[in-house]
């Protein structure tokens, strides 16, 4: 029975393990397996990132250099080449699930891959997705696609969803102590499944179907989402009553049961929070059911920028300023504190909004030396160093992410207005405006 070779080669790390999508999901799961002995194979279309990782050199910012050079010696290569995939025995999708322009779910990424890695795939070999997707896509569209090669999906190949849950940045949840959701197609895709995730995570947690595994992964976000849309809602209303949303917050958080703290923004962010929810009310619409809830977070989140855009404006107003012509300092372009990702940050839509209105936009982020490239976004900027000449130009400076490495008494001492959108000043200040 091929899966019991399987297992036997996963349980003894005589198993081949190829990693597709080597982003900040696949990279930090790549490290992990080498870490756990097994010879990893990392597949990525992106040239650049194949030719730093085969000169040691990591490009995400929270991953050294020296993690990658010892996953080298463990034998890691990477790749653009789908051919090695016919060597080895586990091949685990990391691939991009953006929404399209259109805000419905784009699957070609995944899909292409697949259709890629077909002419390589044999007997005995198991294929895990990680993206997050809508349920029913490792069923309904992959395994199909598989056995369209003559391949039986539980027989001869085994399958399984397996969604991501990493936390760029988190020092005390990684890839080895954050329990994994697993479901397969069969009974024996999830005993190969197991088999392929219990070496690398602390545990591994059996659900009954593929369709149960992606849903969990979205109920997860879903929750994220709607709890951030709530207290984004609350916040705005606190503000008009002169209420500090993070002292009630703080006060809620007391209570030991019933109650999770979940913290207003300017707007959320990351490949995550903002996208996938839509995988869900997309697949909705097929049974007939308007999700209410994620539209309805994600009309009050989305709308977070433009609130944030109106306190600047009604801050500058109040010292005689018109936005046309003022200059604002965003602080913090990343999605979130200590990362390097702009993916969907709400910080962009912030200066871009400020832009618009003729405001002199400038930004200083630690981890984004340079304004990185976007689909739908273009600013031609560096980061700029916060020096005490350059605070005190600036007409305001808006904290947008509040990353450890700002020095927020510096800041205090040297900007004229500060719009603090993170609860980062949790007093009263005259020169200080909570957004
Ligand atoms: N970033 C997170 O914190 C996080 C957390 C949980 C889940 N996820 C999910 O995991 C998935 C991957 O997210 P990510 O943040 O790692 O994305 P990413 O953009 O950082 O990485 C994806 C990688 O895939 C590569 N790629 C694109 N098309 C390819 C192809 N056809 N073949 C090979 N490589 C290809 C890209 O070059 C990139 O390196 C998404 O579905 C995301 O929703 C992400």
């Amino acid at each position: 029975m091929p899966e019991y070779q399987l297992i036997e080669r996963l349980n003894t790390t005589k198993a081949i393990i190829t990693i597709i999508g080597l982003g900040y999901v696949g990279l930090p799961l790549a490290i992990r397996y080498a870490d756990q002995g097994y010879r990893v194979i990392g597949i990525d279309v992106d040239p650049n990132k194949v030719k730093l990782l085969n000169n040691n050199k990591s490009y995400i910012d929270h991953i050294s250099d020296e993690k990658i050079i010892k996953m080298r010696r463990c034998g890691f290569t990477a790749t653009d080449q789908f051919s090695v995939v016919s060597a080895t025995d586990a091949v685990i999708l990391c691939l991009p699930t953006p929404l399209s322009r259109q805000r419905e779910p784009d699957l070609s990424y995944v899909l292409n891959t697949i259709s890629s890695i077909l002419p390589y795939l044999k007997r005995g070999q198991i294929i895990s997705l990680e993206s997050t997707t809508w349920p029913g896509t490792t069923e309904e569209e992959i395994r199909p696609r598989i056995e369209s090669t003559g391949l039986q999906v539980g027989k001869d190949i085994f399958l399984v969803y397996s969604p991501e849950r990493e936390d760029p940045g988190n020092a005390i949840h990684r890839t080895d102590t954050i329990p994994k959701i697993c479901g397969g197609i069969t009974a024996h895709c999830l005993s190969v499944g197991k088999a392929l995730y219990s070496p690398v995570t602390r545990e591994v947690v059996q659900v009954s179907s593929t369709r149960t595994a992606e849903m969990t992964k979205l109920l997860e976000n879903i929750h994220r989402a709607v709890n951030i849309g709530l207290v984004n809602e609350i916040k705005m209303l606190t503000d008009k009553m002169g209420i500090d949303i993070y002292e009630v917050i703080s006060a809620a958080a007391t209570k030991p049961f019933g109650f999770v703290p979940y913290y207003p923004g300017p707007g959320i962010g990351g490949h995550c929070i903002p996208v996938d929810p839509f995988y869900l009310t997309w697949k909705a619409h097929e049974y007939g059911v308007h999700t209410r809830f994620i539209e309805l977070a994600g009309e009050i989140n989305s709308s977070m920028p433009q609130w944030v855009v109106q306190k600047i404006v009604d801050a500058l107003n109040k010292v005689g300023k018109p936005i046309k012509n003022s200059r604002v300092m965003v602080l913090g372009v990343a999605y979130k504190k200590n990362v390097d990702d702009a993916r969907e940050s709400p910080a962009v839509r912030v200066m871009e909004s400020l832009h618009h209105k003729e405001a002199i936009v400038a930004y200083s982020d630690p981890h984004l030396p340079i304004f990185p490239k976007m689909r739908d976004h273009h600013f031609d900027l560096k980061s700029t160093e916060l020096t005490e000449a350059v605070l005190a130009e600036q007409d305001a400076v808006v904290i947008t992410t509040a990353h450890d490495q700002f020095d927020y008494d510096f800041i205090k001492t040297h900007a004229r207005l500060i719009v603090d959108t993170r609860g980062v000043y949790r007093f009263s200040d005259p020169k200080i405006v909570k957004a």
